[in-house]
Formats: structure tokens, sequence, C-alpha cells
């Protein structure tokens, strides 16, 4: 007689399996927040000024109240004083109106060589000794956009402003050994390169991916390893996919909604969760000679890690060359009528693309992709595995052991049952190996070991 399952057995498996999937789902997210990380000292920061671009929304905002609240001073350099001054207010009343520290709101826009010139003209005059300055402030955006200077914004804003900023404040940092923050991402790893033949242009690649953002991230790491070649005292991080204004210009469709929101869910930290790396770069003394950007370490998850990405010497020399030339160029040609969409880096008209639209969110792409992958793998898993083991038990009590009525029933749930915890129990360890490879990253072959031996003092 063919075996139909009560509705108390059916009832029993499927409450085994769905109370697996939610206690999986939610020991991961659990795993995560474990993985991410938080800064653990809390040392007074009084009578240390730090300088923060971007500093009126997401991590730049949260890396801020934080130092505030430790007893730093604050110079938010920000392209808009009254978001700065919304900033500072909003600071102050999530600190109870006693803010701890100092801020100072200063205005900057890594998009106009003037603005930063006036910007570092004024930090000089008013902030004699600098702690620690964090190029934080950066964007990604999906059309065509240009800075004054006319080079298109991922390169313009996220590499070459930090660059002129850096370099106009050179002595200061050097002198005082100021620390210097990077604000890179893990989108350095992933399908980045320096394409110096397009240096500054807005091109338009094959890819789903914001390319142009991408190396844009590769760039900071490129500049983080060779000012730290040319002494300075300098961090680069990333601080993780981070729920703040950065997709701003992302417009989800409905079933981006539907299908991304478990994934962002389990995948995506806080602007306070993410900007603890900054923190964590900013205050405590992590790059040693070992471990620094020359040798491809930077701080992700709070601590050191190790990238996937091969840099060499040449590029980062002539990454550093070409951005002293496009300074120039742009100063030499600053009295000029600025063209929009034009080329930047040299005197031949550029090929700028029509406008792109991308579909999907260019950052959050390449994680999102692979966790749908990785939980559609689990669910099916999840639902289908119990089964197989409640019905092959039930086969196997039945013919082989002639085992009938209620405890044939019980033995097949429990088999069910065991499996759900079993496939638990995988994703748990699997975690923990995760987190076990973080906490001790092992430099890939081919680090850049003889690189850094090598490496000088460049002035
Ligand atoms: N969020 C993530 O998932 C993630 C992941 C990896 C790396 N990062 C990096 O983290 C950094 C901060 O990102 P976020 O998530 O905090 O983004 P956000 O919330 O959009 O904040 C970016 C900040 O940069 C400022 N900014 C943009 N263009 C500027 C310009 N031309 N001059 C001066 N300031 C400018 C913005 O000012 P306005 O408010 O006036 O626009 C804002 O204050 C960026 O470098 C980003 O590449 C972020």
């Amino acid at each position: 007689m063919p075996f139909i399952p009560s509705e108390m057995t059916l009832s029993m498996a499927g409450s085994g399996a769905a109370t697996g999937l939610i206690g999986s789902i939610v020991l991961l997210r659990w795993y995560k927040l474990r993985k991410w990380g938080w800064v653990k000292s809390n040392f007074s920061l009084q009578g240390k000024t730090f300088v923060i671009t971007g500093a009126n929304t997401g991590l730049g905002y949260e890396t801020t109240k934080a130092l505030v609240r430790r007893q730093a001073t604050v110079v938010m350099a920000c392209r808009n004083l009254t978001k700065a001054n919304e900033a500072i207010g909003k600071i102050s009343t999530e600190l109870g109106n006693a803010v701890p520290g100092a801020l100072i709101p200063m205005e900057l826009d890594l998009a106009s060589f003037r603005s930063i010139r006036k910007f570092a003209h004024e930090l000089k005059r008013t902030v004699p000794e600098l702690y620690c300055l964090v190029n934080n402030a950066g964007l990604a955006v999906r059309t065509p956009e240009f800075t004054r200077e006319n080079y298109e914004v991922h390169f313009g804003v996220n590499h070459l402003g930090q660059f002129l900023l850096v370099d106009l404040l050179k002595e200061q940092l050097l002198k005082q050994r100021t620390r210097v923050v990077v604000v890179s991402s893990r989108m350095h790893e992933i399908e980045a390169e320096i394409d110096f033949e397009h240096l500054g242009r807005w091109v338009e690649y094959d890819s789903r991916l914001n390319r142009l953002y991408n190396n844009s991230k590769l760039m900071n790491f490129y500049y983080a390893r060779e000012l730290y070649k040319r002494g300075y005292n300098v961090h680069v991080l990333c601080p993780g996919l981070c729920h703040t204004d950065f997709f701003r210009h992302y417009e989800p469709k409905w079933y981006h909604y539907l299908v991304f929101s478990p994934i962002v869910w389990l995948l995506l930290r806080s602007g306070e969760q993410g900007a603890q790396n900054i923190i964590y770069a900013a205050t405590e003394s992590v790059t040693t000679p070992d471990r620094n950007p020359v040798r491809g370490y930077f701080i992700s998850n709070v601590k050191m890690r190790h990238s996937k990405f091969h840099f060499d010497e040449e590029t980062s020399l002539r990454l550093w060359a070409e951005s002293v030339r496009a300074i120039a160029q742009s100063d030499a040609k600053s009295l000029e009528e600025k063209k929009p969409h034009t080329a930047a880096m040299d005197n031949t008209a550029s090929t700028i693309s029509e406008r792109q639209e991308y579909d999907d969110n260019p950052v959050t792409e390449r994680e999102t992709s692979s966790a749908l992958g990785w939980l559609l793998l689990y669910s099916v898993a999840m639902f289908t595995l119990p089964f197989a083991a409640f019905y092959s038990t039930r086969h196997a009590l039945t013919h082989y052991l002639h085992i009938d009525g209620f405890p044939n029933t019980c033995g097949s749930v429990v088999a069910a049952v065991l499996v759900v915890n079993v496939l638990i129990f995988l994703y748990a360890v699997r975690g923990y190996e995760d987190a076990k490879d973080d906490d001790d990253p092992k430099p890939e072959e081919g680090d850049e070991t003889d690189d850094s031996r090598k490496t000088k003092k460049r002035h």
C-alpha cells in the first residue's frame, strides 16, 4: 500500500525544515555581524584634530560622530555648508546636545581645484597641528558627470581631488606624521584596471559593473601604496557594503526589492558599522612594516587583510606621474573656457559615449548575485533534503527492518529533522571557517615582498 504521509507527519517535517531555514538565516546574520567587527578602544582623542572629507552623511558622518564622542576636534570638509551644519545639529541631538569634542564645518568641493586650494589654504591657516586626514568623500554615478576641470567624476573626485589636497598639505602631513586615511573599496579587486589611454574620460565598458568606480578605487589603493613609499603615515581600507546615501543614484525596481531584500538584509551593514573601519584606520596603529599598502594589505572588517589584486610598481609610478601632469595641464588651461564632455588628459577630442544606463546597482551586483546563488542552493537543499531523508528512512524501516506504524513515522521524522540540523551545523561551520580565514589572512604568492624591500622614500 503506498505511503501517504499524515497531516501531522507533513506538518512536523515542514516545520522542521522551516525552523532550520529561519534558524540558519538568523545564524548567518549573526555570523556576519560578528565578522564585520567593532573598534573596541575608547581612549580619549582630546587635543587631536581630524579632517574628514564628505563628513555630512554616510560613513563620514558616522566617523565624525564617533570621533567627536571621544572628544576629538573634527573639521567637516563638505561641499555644501548647509548640509554640514545640519549634520552638526543632528550629531548634537544624537549625543544629547553636549558634544564632547568640537565640530568645525569647512567648504571643500573635490570636483573643483579652486575649492580644494581655498580649503587647503584655510586649513593651514587655522589648524596648525593635524592628527589625521580622512579622504572619505567619494561617489559612484551611472551617467556621465564631470568635474570643473572636465575630468569624469570617478577619476576627478575619487582620485584626483584627494591627490591635489594631499599634495597641497604635504609639508604639514610629512612633518607632523599625520595619519592619511584612504577610503578605497574591495571593488578594486573586481574587474578594475588603470586605463591610462582613457584616464579622466567617461568610457562605456561592456560590463554590468560600474568599472569607472572600481577603477577609481583601484587608484585609491595604488595611491596609498605610493604615499607609503614616499614616507606618509598612510592607511587604506574598505568599509564594506554599507547602507548610506552612496546608492542615491540607484533606482531599484519593485522586483529588486522582492528578490534582494533578504540578501540586502544579510549582506548590508549599517553606516555606523562600516565606519568602524575608518575609525580603526584613523586611531589605531595597524600599519606595520609587514602589513602595509605596499605589501598589499588593507583594513577590512576591522582587521588587516591581503588584497587579491596584483599590484605592479610601474603602474604605481605612472599613476602618480599622470596625476601630477593632469593637475599641471589643467592649471595651464585654467583661463581657457572649459569645454564640457571633452578630454582633459590630452589635446585630442575625446570620444565620450552616450549617457550610460545601468539596470542594476553597480556596486552590489557581484556580491548580491553570488549571495543569491548560495541562498537559492541552500533553500533548495533545506526543502528537499529533509523530505528525501524522511522517505528513504521510511523505505529502509519498512522494507529492510520491517518496522511499521508509529515507530516507523517517528523514525522518519527524526531523520528529516536531523538532516535539517546537520545543514544548519554545516552552515555555521562554514561561517566559522570564513571568520578564521579573515583573522589570519595569508599573503598570496607573488606578494609585494621584494617590491617593498626595494622600497625607498621618494620626494
Ligand atoms: N557605502 C558603501 O557601500 C561603500 C563601499 C565601499 C566603499 N565606499 C566608499 O566610502 C566612501 C564614503 O561613502 P558613503 O557610503 O558614506 O557615501 P555617501 O553617503 O554618498 O557619502 C559620500 C560623501 O561624499 C561627499 N562628496 C561627494 N562628492 C563630493 C565632492 N565633489 N566634494 C566633496 N565631497 C563630496 C558627499 O557629499 P554630498 O552629501 O554633498 O553629496 C557625501 O558627504 C566613498 O569613498 C565610497 O567610495 C562606500
